[in-house]
C-alpha cells in the first residue's frame, strides 16, 4: 500500500535538485557564506513579489517576529494581543521580550484571530496587534487595521503559513505594519535549515530590523547603538531558496486544486471542510478538517497508509509557561474546540489526484457515508 505522508519534501526535491547543487557549488565556489548577492537577490526578489519596499531575510521565522517586535520598541510592561490558536512562536517572541502576550479567541470558521474581540484586549499598555494567517488565509485585515489605526497601534502580520495568500487581491505582507514569513522546510516556501524574513513598507522599521539582525551595528563598523543578535541567513540558504522560488507558483496551484477536490469529494461525510472568505486566496499550507471523532479518524487513516496531523492541541492561552497569566479553560472556547476537533490532511504539491480521492475515500469510510462521484470534481474549475 502506498503510503501518503503528509509531506513528502523527497520527491519535491527530486525535482529541482540538479539546480540545487549547482546553486550550491557556485556559492561554495565563491566562498562568501555571509550576506552577497544570493541574500540581497531573495530580498529583492520577495519584496517585489509582495508588494512592500523592504525584505530583511534572517535566521528563522521565530527571529522575524523576534526582531520585527524589537524594530517597534516592544519590551517590559507592553502587551502584545495575539490569537489563542497558532504556533507557539507567535506567543513565545512576547514573552521573550518581557512584553505580556493578550489571548484573543478565534473565529470558528476561519480559525484566525476574531476581529470583534480584538476591542476588549486593547488596553492602554497594548504596543502591538499580532495577526496570523494559519494555515495559508489571510486573517480578517481591514476590521483588524479599522480598530487599531485611531489608536496608532502597529499591527503585525505573522504570514509564516501564508507566503502568496492575497486578501481582497492583496498579498499577505502588504497588509500591516510589519509582516513576518517562515522558511522551515516544511512551509510553503521551505528552506534547507532555518530562515525567514521580514517585510515593512515603514523605511525606519527596515533599516532598524536591517541592525538588529547584525547585533545592532550602525554603518559604523564595530559602533552599536541597539543590542541586537545574530539573526542573518546564510548565503547557501538563500541561494536554495532562489532556486525553489522558481516553483512555488505551481506548488501553490496544487496545493489549491488538492484542496478543491477535497471540497467537494468530503461534502456529506459530516467532516467541516475549511471555510475561505470570498474575497481571500488561500494557499493551503494546512487543509484542516473538523471532526467530532478526530483521534478516532486519524488512527484509521493511519492504519491505511496516510498520515494526518494536529496542528494544534493545546491552545496556547493554556500552555504551561504561560500559566501565570492566569488564564484558565472557558478563556479561548473556539480555540480549546478547534483543539479537540481539528485534522489536517495531506495537501502537499506532490499528490494526484487519485491520492486526494483515496484519502477523501477513506474519511467517507469512517464516516459511514457515501462520497460524491467523480463527475463532482470533473465538474469543478479547478486551480491546474
Ligand atoms: C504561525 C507561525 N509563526 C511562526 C513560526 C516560526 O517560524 P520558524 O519555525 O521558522 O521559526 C511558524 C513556523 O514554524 C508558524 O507556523
Amino acid at each position: 500500500m502506498k503510503q501518503l505522508s503528509l509531506l513528502d519534501l523527497r520527491s519535491e526535491f527530486s525535482l529541482f535538485a540538479d539546480d540545487v547543487r549547482r546553486a550550491v557549488y557556485d556559492v561554495l565556489e565563491s566562498q562568501q557564506f555571509i550576506g552577497g548577492p544570493a541574500v540581497t537577490e531573495l530580498e529583492q526578489k520577495l519584496a517585489e513579489r509582495l508588494h512592500v519596499g523592504h525584505a530583511v531575510a534572517v535566521s528563522s521565522g521565530t527571529d522575524a517576529l523576534l526582531c520585527s517586535l524589537m524594530a517597534l520598541g516592544v519590551g517590559h510592561g507592553d502587551e502584545v494581543v495575539l490569537p489563542a490558536f497558532t504556533f507557539f512562536a507567535t506567543a513565545g517572541v512576547v514573552a521573550r521580550l518581557g512584553a505580556r502576550p493578550v489571548f484573543v479567541d478565534v473565529d470558528p470558521r476561519t480559525f484566525n484571530i476574531d476581529p470583534e474581540r480584538i476591542a476588549d484586549a486593547i488596553s492602554d499598555k497594548t504596543s502591538a496587534i499580532l495577526a496570523v494567517h494559519l494555515f495559508g488565509q489571510c486573517a480578517e485585515m481591514d476590521a483588524i487595521n479599522g480598530i487599531t489605526s485611531a489608536r496608532e497601534i502597529p499591527v503585525l502580520e505573522d504570514a509564516a503559513q501564508a507566503i502568496d495568500a492575497t486578501y481582497k487581491d492583496r498579498p499577505a505582507c502588504s497588509l500591516g505594519r510589519v509582516a513576518c514569513l517562515s522558511f522551515y522546510p516544511t512551509k510553503n516556501l521551505g528552506g534547507f535549515g532555518e530562515g525567514g524574513m521580514i517585510l515593512s513598507n515603514d523605511d525606519n522599521i527596515a533599516e532598524m530590523a536591517r541592525r538588529l539582525r547584525n547585533h545592532g551595528e550602525s554603518a559604523e563598523r564595530y559602533i552599536h547603538c541597539e543590542v541586537g543578535g545574530n539573526f542573518r541567513l546564510d548565503t547557501l540558504k538563500a541561494a536554495i531558496l532562489l532556486v525553489k522560488l522558481r516553483k512555488l507558483d505551481e506548488f501553490t496551484a496544487r496545493r489549491r486544486r488538492n484542496a478543491q477536490i477535497y471540497d467537494v469529494l468530503l461534502e456529506g461525510s459530516g467532516v467541516t471542510t475549511p471555510h475561505v472568505g470570498n474575497d481571500r486566496k488561500h494557499v493551503y499550507h494546512q487543509y484542516s478538517i473538523l471532526c467530532d471523532r478526530r483521534d478516532g479518524l486519524r488512527s484509521f487513516l493511519s492504519e491505511r497508509g496516510i498520515g494526518s496531523g494536529v496542528y494544534y492541541p493545546v491552545p496556547l492561552h493554556l500552555q504551561p509557561c504561560f500559566a501565570e497569566l492566569g488564564y484558565t479553560r472557558g478563556d479561548a472556547p473556539v480555540a480549546e474546540d478547534l483543539c479537540n476537533r481539528i485534522l489536517s490532511l495531506p495537501c502537499h504539491p506532490m499528490l494526484s489526484d487519485d491520492d486526494v480521492h483515496r484519502v477523501a475515500a477513506c474519511v467517507h469510510e469512517f464516516c459511514g457515508t457515501t462520497m460524491p462521484s467523480r463527475e463532482a470534481v470533473a465538474q469543478q474549475d479547478l486551480a491546474v
